[in-house]
């Protein structure tokens, strides 16, 4: 089996792809509604509640788990692989969904050698690619995207724009014109002068997705906007390919669980499935 945690309900967008791609696959979803959002909390209550879930998924029998939260990706996951997962459970893997997005701006998979031969792919300006992050200020902060991208394409030029108020709005279920405005002044300000237009605005908030539209509506038309879910599940496929072990032995299905009141989470989270999600209580 293979965990997907997020922090709520924002992981599904990425859960909707990775069934979607994978359909032999059994997967356990964990939403930390319980302690919803992160964003706003400190990175050290991040890293423990994190760890905490994967090692719910541990013990519910996966041995390899997605983070699928930027935020809680952001914040600790090359520290839990490097420091806790080895001596912890040297045998299980945690990944998250920025390497998989970095794979697809630059048109190589991780494992391939550093190269700038194929970010071409991506833009016919070639090398000197600019992409902007869209993402909550905390993924912003800690300067991820920023770090990964230079690992693998140092020429790429990367601008970041917090929108911090956009995740919870769709958590609250604010309408698109509420929304709107909101999204209106983060591009403004992604693209005020003397800031050029990007090549690829990456959408590095899994909540982003129910709001393309919007970003899509202010964004110039030649910008290309990328989302997380089919770029996760095409690199979980690569992963799989790779590391035959974590291919799930249990038939085909997908268990969703919550540290929050499953009953209001199953009534609100089916907005970012794409139908009813049917939730159970995780105490
Ligand atoms: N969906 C989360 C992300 O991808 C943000 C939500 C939160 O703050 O918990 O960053």
């Amino acid at each position: 089996m293979i965990g997907v945690f997020d922090s709520g309900s924002g992981g599904l967008t990425v859960m909707r792809a990775l069934e979607h791609a994978l359909p032999t696959e059994s997967f356990i979803y964990l939403g930390d509604h319980g302690n919803a959002p992160y964003g706003n909390r400190s990175p050290a209550d991040i890293y423990d509640l994190t760890l905490r879930g994967i090692e719910r998924l541990f013990g519910l029998g996966c041995s390899l788990v997605i983070i699928a939260c930027n935020t809680a990706a952001a914040t600790g996951l090359r520290q839990l692989q490097q420091t806790w997962l080895p001596h912890a459970y040297p045998q299980h893997r945690v990944i998250g969904i920025i390497v998989p997005m970095i794979e697809a701006i630059t048109g190589m998979p991780w494992e391939a050698q550093a190269t700038t031969a194929t970010l071409t792919d991506v833009t016919p300006a070639g090398p000197a690619l600019h992409v902007a992050v869209c993402a909550t200020r905390h993924t912003v902060n800690s300067g991820a995207y920023v770090t990964e991208i230079a690992k693998r394409a140092p020429t790429i030029r990367v601008t970041q724009q917090a929108c911090p108020e956009l995740a919870r709005m769709i958590d609250d279920g604010a309408t698109d014109d509420e929304i709107r405005p909101y999204v209106g002044t983060y591009i403004g300000e992604l693209l005020v002068p003397p800031r050029d237009v990007p090549d690829v605005c990456i959408l590095a908030c899994t909540h982003y997705p129910l709001i393309e539209h919007l970003f899509r509506e202010v964004l110039p038309s030649r910008v290309r906007l990328l989302t997380q879910g089919d770029v996760t599940a095409a690199s979980l496929q690569r992963y799989l390919a790779r590391h035959p072990r974590f291919v799930s032995a249990e038939a085909a299905a997908t268990v969703y669980l919550t540290t929050g009141d499953p009953v209001h989470v199953s009534a609100v989270a089916g907005r970012f499935y794409g139908r009813v999600v049917q939730f159970q209580g995780l105490s």
